[in-house]
């Protein structure tokens, strides 16, 4: 006799379990497993199987047969679209645009909406979130005539697919893809589940690859980046592009982590302004402006983001431990990175740090997980434990190994470039090999951190 078991399904993120409980073990969600269980036995799995036919196959094709697509490309000419998504806005394409709440989303995907209007494109802003007088508030505060931007205001997605069929728009906005939802998908998983979103997402690709629309996706990121929407949908769509910054601050990065059609190497920063945002024009200054006079504690680095360098300054504060074990704490830079530095530090260069309290901070809110900026945390530290202050323009710049060596940094040539274009006449990094007469720029390369630690405490004397 053949065995029946029950299973009991989570409606959030599709788990199966042997048992009820209320809390699903594999998303941690209260409440989302289902009190009816899935017959599991002989009979039901025969049927399952009886559904699968043999079919009959295609013949296989040679890649010499095949012939490039010339993709059509719409280019955009505004706030560095163009580059961002590798050459233009590629019909029939799904592009996914995630972000924290309040980040600009809806403003970014709005300001493109409204260029490609302007391009003669018939663009459709679909909002599940926000009534149509909330997203012309917006509209008005960009300050631009929004006459050929069509408007939608539904979280059903099977309408939505409905006015996309009849009406043929060539692009198509969804803000969010979390608050849109089918009736395709058992109604105990509400909007937002991971298998609405799925299935949603599933629905939409299918629209845009059979009409030729481009279709771009709002997804909601939560702190943890965990939420079901962008990280489960990567996979699904062309393009996936992220808005990142501090809330608070007004500068953001666009940055495309995904690309069907063309580099992931790319990004473009914008400003959060009065009118919507802008592109910024020097951007590799834009984590300097707080830099006080060479103060102790204080150091600049070359950080790249994808192709582009960034100067950024590094600060650390040393002060005596004076209760119990010493504290290390870094924002914006990984910690358990710092307890590294400071290890060689103290094994390695004999610096004195074990009853000192260190923090370290990069300046702007950017947040940086490159190890060529060892160097600069490193020469902070020592720079505030000695009160020995490093010049204004020099740039420091290396990755520190577990022996105290100083290895090369990626693109060294570029970051270095870039210093010498906004001014800084020195540098000190490890080994590796530029053109110093095209850089302009001072460079002084040592193997050691010890011989760094050395170099300062002469220049302190
Ligand atoms: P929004 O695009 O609504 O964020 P998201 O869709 O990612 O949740 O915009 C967020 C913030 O941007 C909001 O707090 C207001 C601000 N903002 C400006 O500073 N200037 C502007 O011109 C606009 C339209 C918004
Ligand atoms: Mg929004």
């Amino acid at each position: 006799m053949s065995k029946t078991t029950t299973i009991f399904e989570c409606s959030h993120c599709g788990a199966q379990a042997p048992r009820w409980s209320g809390r699903c073990l594999e998303c941690g969600k209260w409440g989302t497993i289902g009190q009816d269980p899935i017959i599991n036995n002989q009979e039901t799995r025969d049927k399952k199987q009886s559904k699968a036919k043999m079919v009959a196959g295609l013949p296989m094709q040679r890649f010499d047969d095949i012939k490039i697509d010339n993709l059509a490309r719409q280019t955009i000419n505004y706030l560095d679209f163009d580059r961002v998504l590798g050459g233009g806005l590629v019909s029939g394409s799904l592009i996914l645009l995630g972000g924290e709440p309040g980040i600009g989303k809806s403003t970014l995907v709005l300001q493109l909406a409204l260029i490609l209007a302007k391009l003669k494109k018939k663009v459709l802003y679909v909002s599940a979130e926000e009534s149509g007088s909330q997203v012309k508030i917006r509209l008005d505060r960009l300050g631009q005539s929004s006459q050929d931007l069509f408007f939608l205001a539904e979280t059903n997605l099977d309408v939505i697919l409905g006015t996309i069929e009849r009406d043929k728009p060539n692009v198509v906005v969804i803000d969010s893809i979390q608050t849109v939802y089918t009736e395709e998908v058992e109604s105990a998983s509400g909007a937002g589940s991971v298998a609405q979103v799925r299935v949603c997402t599933v629905r939409l690709m299918e629209i845009a690859k059979r009409l030729g629309i481009s279709i771009i996706l709002i997804g909601h990121v939560t702190k943890e980046g965990t939420v079901a929407g962008p990280k489960t949908l990567e996979h699904l769509v062309d393009v996936v592009l992220y808005i990142e910054g501090d809330r608070y601050k007004s500068f953001r990065i666009l940055r495309v982590t995904k690309n069907r059609f063309g580099s992931t190497n790319e990004i473009s920063v914008l400003e959060m302004g009065e009118f919507g945002l802008t592109l910024v024009a020097n951007p590799s200054q834009l984590f300097l402006l707080e830099q006080p006079e060479s103060t102790p504690g204080s150091v600049v680095t070359v950080v790249m983001e994808g192709k582009m360098p960034f100067l950024v300054e590094i600060q650390a504060l040393t002060s005596k431990t004076s209760f119990g074990y010493p504290v290390r704490k870094a924002v914006g830079f990984d910690a358990n990175r710092l307890q590294m530095i400071i290890a060689v530090l103290v094994k390695k260069c004999g610096v004195k740090l074990d009853t000192q309290d260190i923090y370290v901070n990069v300046v702007g809110g950017l947040k940086i997980d490159e190890p060529a900026v060892d160097l600069a945390v490193a020469v902070a530290i020592v720079s505030s434990l000695k009160e020995i202050s490093i010049s204004q323009k020099t740039v420091v710049l290396g990755e520190v190994g577990l022996a105290g060596e100083i290895r090369n940094v990626s693109q060294l040539d570029n970051r270095l470039k870039e210093a010498g274009r906004l001014g800084f006449g020195k540098a000190v990094t490890g080994k590796g090999t530029f053109d110093e007469k095209k850089l302009g720029i001072k460079v002084t390369q040592l193997n050691n951190l010890s011989q760094v630690v050395e170099l300062l405490e002469k220049k302190g004397k």
